[in-house]
């Protein structure tokens, strides 16, 4: 699997991410075109709090010192979770997402777990596509449910 050559990973160097990476973060993720609850499980306290839980699976991207792209992993023992993949608009196709998405997914199963996995919404093609290279196998379809406490989260 060829997810870029040695020196585009020179160019966009992967690190953890820190609390004080927060609002550039937010920044990419709007960016790149997510909807953000910037009130909720992506407020600032909350990040913090993530982040002391899983400091060495949020990662990001960097394109000389600036973040590019990140990644979210997290785990509940049984599984590990892709989430907040993203790159913003001009550094995409080069590599970046993939270096994210296997970095995450190496350091998940680094802690143990064996099974790796990402929502991802049907009509998210690029997103697809990557996972597909990546030699992710979409499972059986299912339905998403959830039960929000609040409405702004
Ligand atoms: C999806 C996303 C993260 C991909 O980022 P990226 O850095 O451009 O992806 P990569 O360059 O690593 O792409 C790796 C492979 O994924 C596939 N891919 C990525 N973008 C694609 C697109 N727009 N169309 C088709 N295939 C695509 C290709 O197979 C690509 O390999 P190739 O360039 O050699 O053909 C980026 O488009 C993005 O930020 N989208 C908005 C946020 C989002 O939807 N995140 C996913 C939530 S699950």
């Amino acid at each position: 699997m060829n997810v870029g050559s040695g020196s585009e990973r020179r160019r966009y160097p992967i690190r953890p991410a820190q609390a004080d990476d927060y609002d550039t973060i937010i920044d990419v993720w709007r960016r790149a075109g997510l909807a953000i609850s910037t009130t909720g499980r992506e407020s600032r306290q909350a990040f913090d709090l993530q982040l002391s839980q899983f400091s060495g699976l949020y990662l990001v991207a960097t394109a000389e010192d600036r973040i590019v792209g990140t990644v979210l992993g997290t785990h509940d023992q049984r599984k590990g979770w892709i989430n907040r993949l993203a790159v913003v608009p001009q550094y995409r196709r080069r590599g970046i997402a993939a270096a994210l998405a296997l970095a995450c997914d190496a350091a998940i199963r680094a802690e143990g777990i064996e099974i790796v996995a990402a929502l991802i919404e049907p009509d998210n093609l690029s997103s697809i596509a990557l996972f597909e290279k990546l030699g992710y196998l979409a499972d059986v379809p299912a339905r998403y449910f959830r039960k929000r406490s609040r409405t702004d989260i």
